[in-house]
């Protein structure tokens, strides 16, 4: 897999997307838009990918935002399609069926902040920032930050933090709900995989359900528990299921194949 602003790197079986334009702080312009919905076309598709890492080049930053030099000249039009395009790419990345983790090594600043929203958690390095600073500029948030920051950590906070656009620490971020661990910034990688390692060991399937029937909480069109209901009952027709419940019956593992 090559592209234009994005290392990848299979991993024992996590991809890990490297966004790669450190002398910008890794800033979002279309093209890296662009590739990590390519990227994520690819990890839907390919079964040997079961999960994702993302995180930014340098020890610097995980992403200082969108692009504000691509900002310069927008008609409100034209600023509403990047906020869309940002925002579809950004709810790929949220309902993918395989865990996302976002390994925040550094600045998570606006659309830095709401990319690591968009993976389903967070880890922090000791020296990660977080915010929306986007009131600075004269505009706000547009990659869905209003929502999921709001999800996240509750009105109150997401309120002060968007229209103040003051930054917390990787520990205000931990005690806010945003990150759920902090880590030195040497380990951030290995905390994610002594995660992923566990999620890898369970069905794929249970895995993915799992995910859809979270995120339909924040779904106002369908009744989560509906959903969670129906998941539910898919598991049941998965070789899964009688594996996982026969392997506890007979004390042993169980060995999933994703079918
Ligand atoms: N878009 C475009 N370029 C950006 C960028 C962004 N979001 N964030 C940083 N850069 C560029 C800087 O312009 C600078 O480029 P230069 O070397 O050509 O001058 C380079 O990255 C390094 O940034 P710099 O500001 O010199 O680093 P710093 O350590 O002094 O400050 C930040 C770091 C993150 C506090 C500061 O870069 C910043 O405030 N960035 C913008 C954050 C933001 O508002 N994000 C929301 C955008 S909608």
């Amino acid at each position: 897999m090559s592209f234009q602003t994005l290392f990848t790197k299979m991993e024992d079986h996590t991809l890990i997307i490297t966004i790669n334009r450190p002398d910008v702080l890794n800033a979002l312009n279309k093209q890296v838009i662009n590739d990590l919905d390519a990227v994520m076309d690819r990890v839907y598709k390919f079964p040997e990918i079961k999960s994702v890492v993302i995180t930014g080049a340098g020890l610097k930053s995980f992403v200082a935002g969108a692009d504000i030099k691509e900002f310069e000249s927008l008609s409100k039009e034209q600023a509403i399609e990047v906020a869309k395009r940002g925002q579809a790419v950004f709810s790929k990345i949220e309902h993918c069926p395989k865990p996302v983790v976002a390994c925040v090594n550094g600045f998570a600043l606006g659309g830095g902040c709401e990319l690591a929203m968009s993976c389903h958690f967070v880890i922090a390095s000791e020296s990660a920032t977080f915010g929306q600073p986007e009131v600075n500029l004269g505009i706000m948030v547009g990659y869905g930050g209003s929502q999921r920051l709001t999800q996240r950590v509750g009105k109150g906070r997401a309120m002060e933090l968007i229209i103040t656009g003051k930054t917390i620490n990787a520990t205000q971020a931990m005690n806010y709900g945003l990150a759920n661990y902090v880590v030195p910034q040497t380990e951030l990688l290995d905390k994610a995989f002594s995660i992923l390692r566990v999620c890898h060991e369970k069905s794929p399937i249970a895995v993915g359900n799992s995910i859809k029937a979270i995120n339909a909480v924040w779904d106002e069109q369908i009744n989560g528990y509906d959903v969670e209901a129906n998941l539910f009952g898919e598991c049941f027709i998965t070789d899964d299921c009688k594996e996982g419940i026969q392997a506890f019956l007979e004390k042993r593992k169980p060995h999933f194949k994703g079918h």
